[in-house]
């Protein structure tokens, strides 16, 4: 059975984080962002892991992470990086350490969000708009075979997609118990 965590899972920019924070402070859950635990052990940047150890270990690095998360933490809501559930084993994982949700958006609202950034190494140089979408197409259904639900989050209030989201934790929570 999984544990008391929800755990969201997405395309980068999609919300996970500000989401994530604000659905900790509804629960009274703690909130956990996964980037940000590899950057704190690391003491370097996402962007300097890609650049100088390469994706290929910060995957691992990921993978390694959530195991620890299983062993470790209950009633936390935990953000993850847009390619966590990439993985066979990670998606596993996730299933392992609660309830997964995928917070969508479509490939124009996460170009729209991210088109200053420049924290994304998968999404630096040109053509940002056919590499979103050329991920986006590729991801989106290891998404949606990783997620126990999905959250559409384009045009909707922050609000909203935390009520939905509390709901169908408190449902789950109801299966749960019997
Ligand atoms: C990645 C998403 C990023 C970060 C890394 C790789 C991805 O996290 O983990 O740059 O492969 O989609 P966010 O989804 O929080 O941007």
């Amino acid at each position: 059975m999984s544990k008391e965590n929800i755990i969201l899972i997405g395309f980068m920019g999609s919300g996970k984080s500000t989401i994530g924070k604000k659905l900790a402070r509804a629960l009274e859950y703690r909130f956990l962002d996964t980037d940000e635990l590899i950057e704190e052990r690391a003491g370097k940047t996402i962007t300097q892991i890609f650049a100088e150890d390469g994706e290929a270990a910060f995957r691992r690095t990921e993978t390694e992470l959530l195991e620890e998360l299983i062993q470790n933490e209950t009633h936390c809501i935990i953000a993850t990086g847009g390619g966590m559930p990439l993985r066979p084993e990670n998606a596993a994982c996730l299933k392992k350490l609660g309830m997964v949700v995928l917070l969508n958006a479509t490939p124009e609202t996460i170009l729209e969000r991210l088109k200053e950034d420049t924290q994304r190494p998968l999404l630096q140089g040109d053509n940002k708009a056919e590499k979103v979408n050329a991920l986006y197409n590729e991801r989106f259904p290891k998404y949606t075979a990783a997620a126990d639900y999905v959250v559409n989050t384009d045009d909707k209030t922050f609000y909203s997609i935390i009520n939905e989201i509390e709901t169908l934790y408190k449902e789950e929570g109801k299966r749960r118990e019997k």
